[in-house]
């Protein structure tokens, strides 16, 4: 499923509308390009979970945890190499929705389903490629659809 937003509040409106319909524990990994939009999605889910504290980068902290509905756990692997600081991927996975930009950088620590978004700049939008793997996230997307 492909969807093309045009602004940063159409792409947090996207954030929102699937936050609405997770449940706990999810897997949402964010790909593309620095700037691409996926902390700006981050922030969407965020607002559905309830959070009330201000969502931004991670890039210097690796991961921010987040009081809401569920816990919302943002990880930002870009700078993961560079970091000695051991992190449990796996606890934050089965305890919460795991929002994961660059996660290739710890591709052997991925669940094996999750749901995959592929953010891609197009000229002056963003879009959004949403790939489920696994049952769960294929019916997630179902409901996402019809929504
Ligand atoms: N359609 C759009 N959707 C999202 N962001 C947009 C859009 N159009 C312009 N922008 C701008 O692009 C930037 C996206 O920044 P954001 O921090 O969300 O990117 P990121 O993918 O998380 O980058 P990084 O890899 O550096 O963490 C923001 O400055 C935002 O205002
Ligand atoms: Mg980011």
């Amino acid at each position: 499923m492909v969807i093309f937003t045009e602004n940063e509040i159409e792409s947090i409106d996207l954030g929102y509308k699937l936050g609405l319909i997770l449940t706990n524990p999810s897997t949402i990994l964010l790909e593309g390009d620095l700037g691409a939009g996926k902390t700006t999605f981050t922030k969407g889910i965020g607002k559905a979970l309830g959070v009330e504290k201000t969502i931004n980068s991670p890039t210097f902290t690796i991961m921010k945890c987040y009081k809401g509905k569920y816990p919302l756990y943002h990880l930002d692997l870009y700078r993961l190499n560079g970091v000695n600081q051991e992190f449990d991927l796996e606890e934050y996975i089965d305890s919460g929705i795991a929002v994961i930009e660059w996660p290739h950088q710890a591709d052997e620590l991925l669940p094996e389903e999750y749901l995959r978004i592929i953010i891609t700049i197009e000229n002056d939008k963003r879009k959004f490629e949403f790939i489920p793997v696994g049952k769960k996230y294929e019916d997630l997307m179902e409901v996402f659809m019809n929504e």
